[in-house]
């Protein structure tokens, strides 16, 4: 077991960069999730990793050896993709084993380590079928396995459960943390997934166009965001954002129409800032206020209630209990100081 240290990995194509100078230290054994936008450069950095694409600049170490420019296969790193490409002629056994059989293995081996990986996978009895009679989520169980045979020190996932369905996804989720905890590998995992990256995750690793913006253990990420994107970016739904401006007091926030207090040490007055709450710490009062209660969906156990600002901002609020608001109703919304962050409107920087 070995982990990945990335010291300013620069990617470049062309003339383009895409992947900006990233620092980044993946421990031995541990479950590190990268998230971002689309198009932010987490394939990317997954692939300099593997070695599928040429690090431009910068050096990339898997345990004490630097591996910036080995080959793929000499990384010790194994990659399971979102299509799990599985060869249709052949057997599950012998998709699973042909890397070693391709590299000259002998047969007892290859069968030994099969058995052992469809033995964690719960792919026993299937290995005399043909990927075409499996499901999606057993042929992307037999990619894993593919996988977990070569006995990689690092695993590599990009998206792996996202041509699955909705329940399926959440099985597969529950396997690869098993997988995870049972031979206890280093393991890095792309996904667009907020679910997949807050329950995997010992680590989380938030990029936009290129860059880290922070790296971080999922609940820390979710109470203590650095900026504006992190705090948008981690959470479902989202957390609310209203523009303020710092006055005696508190921040001034015209679509509340009032004062805001709260705990973070404020810059000078006049000082435009972001206030944000999360929208489990807004709390509705009925029958006060200007917010327009435009949509409420209700879940079951909570209700997503949608309300427009005057100023034409937009808020969410997570209600629970038995009196929900509804569309149509105005209301106000109120929250304790603690749960207020701000930021910097221009910068997005968090004021602490
Ligand atoms: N061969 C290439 N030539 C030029 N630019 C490329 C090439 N491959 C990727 N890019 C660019 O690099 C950036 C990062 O792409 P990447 O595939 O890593 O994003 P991603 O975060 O994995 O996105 P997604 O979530 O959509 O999979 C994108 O802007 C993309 O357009
Ligand atoms: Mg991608």
């Amino acid at each position: 077991m070995t982990g990945v240290t990335l010291n300013q990995a620069i990617k470049r194509y062309g003339e383009t960069q895409v992947i900006h100078g990233v620092d980044l230290q993946v421990d031995d054994g541990e479950f590190c999730v990268f998230v971002g936008p689309s198009g932010c450069g987490k394939s990317t950095l997954l692939r300099m990793i593997a070695g599928l694409e040429e690090t431009s600049e910068g050096k990339i170490n898997i345990g004490a050896r630097d591996v910036t420019h080995m080959d793929p296969s000499e990384r010790g790193v194994a990659m399971v993709f979102q299509t799990y490409a599985l060869y249709p002629h052949m057997t599950v056994k012998e998709n699973m084993g042909f890397g070693l059989k391709m590299n000259g293995h002998p047969k007892a081996d290859i069968d030994a380590k099969v058995k052992a990986a469809s033995d964690v996978l719960k792919l026993d009895d299937y290995l005399h079928r043909k990927p075409a009679a499996l499901s999606g989520g057993q042929r992307q169980r037999v990619a894993i396995g593919r996988a977990i045979v070569r006995g990689p020190e690092v695993f590599l996932f990009d998206e792996p459960l996202s041509n699955l369905d909705a329940e399926l996804r959440v099985e597969m989720r529950v396997e690869i943390a098993r997988l995870h905890k049972e031979i206890g590998a280093t393991m890095i995992y792309v996904t667009h997934d907020q679910v997949e990256a807050m329950t995997l995750a010992d680590k989380i690793v938030v990029l936009r166009a290129g860059h880290i913006e922070q790296v971080g253990a999922p609940l820390e990420l979710y109470r203590n965001p650095d900026n504006r994107f992190v705090a948008g970016f981690i959470g479902s739904p989202a957390m609310n954002f209203l523009d303020g401006v710092v006055t005696e007091g508190g921040i001034d926030v015209p679509g509340l129409g009032r004062t805001i207090a709260v705990e973070a040490a404020l810059p000078a007055q006049g000082t435009p800032v972001t206030l944000g709450v999360r929208p489990e710490h807004l709390e509705v009062q009925m029958g006060q206020g200007a917010l327009q209660a435009e949509l409420s969906e209700a879940l079951g156990g909570v209700s997503y209630l949608h309300l427009d600002t005057p100023t034409g901002e937009r808020l969410i609020v997570e209600e629970r209990g038995d009196d929900r608001a509804a569309a149509g109703d105005t209301v106000d919304v109120t929250f304790e100081a603690r749960r207020a962050m701000v930021f910097d409107r221009e910068s997005g920087s968090r004021i602490r």
